[in-house]
């Protein structure tokens, strides 16, 4: 029997990286998932592959900085499952743009806009389909949330508020029998790796892995899956008693 027979899993963010990865793994654990996205064409490739498991799970569309669309996606959840078990906030961006004076107010905006508005979002209009049963809500939060990174203050502040942010919707649910905790990774290896060098250029690429490689504890970057066997931690009745938690899980770089 999986972790996570009979439960419905909704995860935003899921089309690649992380949201993907947790997909797999939520689906192998018996969950229903729903790969909540803004690109449903990839959403839809997760589920594929879901369902070539063996897995049960849908896709559908998301922007998670639009109310009407995450009021969609509850309206959607609602008629098709009555409740959720799982959610799992992971839609996110990231991007360089330079020291606070120089910064991009619309890449500032968009970057809170996606990472921290679009968590209190989606719990926001999901939360009730958690209220009479129960269930676990994990945020996914970074080191970059615990410490600071050259260049990319609005993701510094977005991160850290999400970490602050899930305290607050733990002690809020916590007798309604939501947990409420978040998942901090380190560096891992998935296409937002990326945007953040400024696209894929391969130098850029290359030596971004290596320092962080560098850096490292573990002297490895992480991969997408070391992360969704957090997240399993965390959805499933194995953690029953926490929340309010952070988990890092970054090969050692901030101990
Ligand atoms: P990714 O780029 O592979 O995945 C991000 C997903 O979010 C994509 O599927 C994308 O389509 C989706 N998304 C973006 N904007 C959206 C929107 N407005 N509405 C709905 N979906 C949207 O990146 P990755 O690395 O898997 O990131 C997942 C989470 O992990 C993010 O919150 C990220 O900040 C966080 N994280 C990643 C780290 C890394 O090193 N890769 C480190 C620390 C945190």
């Amino acid at each position: 029997m999986g972790r996570l027979e009979n439960k419905v899993a909704v995860i935003t963010g899921s089309a690649t990286g992380i949201g993907q990865a947790t997909a797999l793994v939520f689906a192998e654990q018996g969950a229903k998932v729903v790969c909540a996205d803004v690109n449903l064409e990839k959403a839809q490739e997760t589920v594929e592959k879901i369902k070539q498991a063996g897995g049960q799970a849908e896709a559908i569309h998301v922007d998670v900085t639009q109310v009407d669309s995450v009021e969609n996606l509850s309206t959607h959840l609602k008629e098709t499952y009555g409740s959720i078990d799982v959610l799992f906030n992971n839609a996110g961006i990231d991007q360089q743009g330079g020291k606070v004076h120089e910064y991009p107010i619309e890449l500032f905006d968009q970057i809170i806009a996606v990472d921290l508005r679009g968590t209190f979002l989606t719990s926001k209009f999901l939360i009730p389909l958690m209220l009479e049963k129960g269930g676990s809500i994990i945020n996914t939060s970074s080191m970059s949330g615990r410490a600071a990174d050259l260049n990319r203050s609005g993701y510094n502040a977005a991160k850290g508020g999400i970490t602050n942010f899930t305290r607050a919707m733990a002690i809020d649910y916590a007798r309604d029998r939501i947990r409420v905790n978040s998942l901090s990774p380190g560096t891992i290896e998935t296409p937002l790796i990326d945007t953040l060098v400024g696209g894929k250029d391969e130098d850029q690429g290359k030596q971004f892995r290596d320092a962080n490689a560098w850096i490292t504890p573990m002297g490895r970057l992480g991969k997408p899956r070391e992360m969704a066997t957090v997240a399993l931690f965390l959805a499933s009745d194995d953690s029953s008693y926490v929340t309010g938690e952070d988990i890092t899980a970054d090969g050692g770089i901030m101990a």
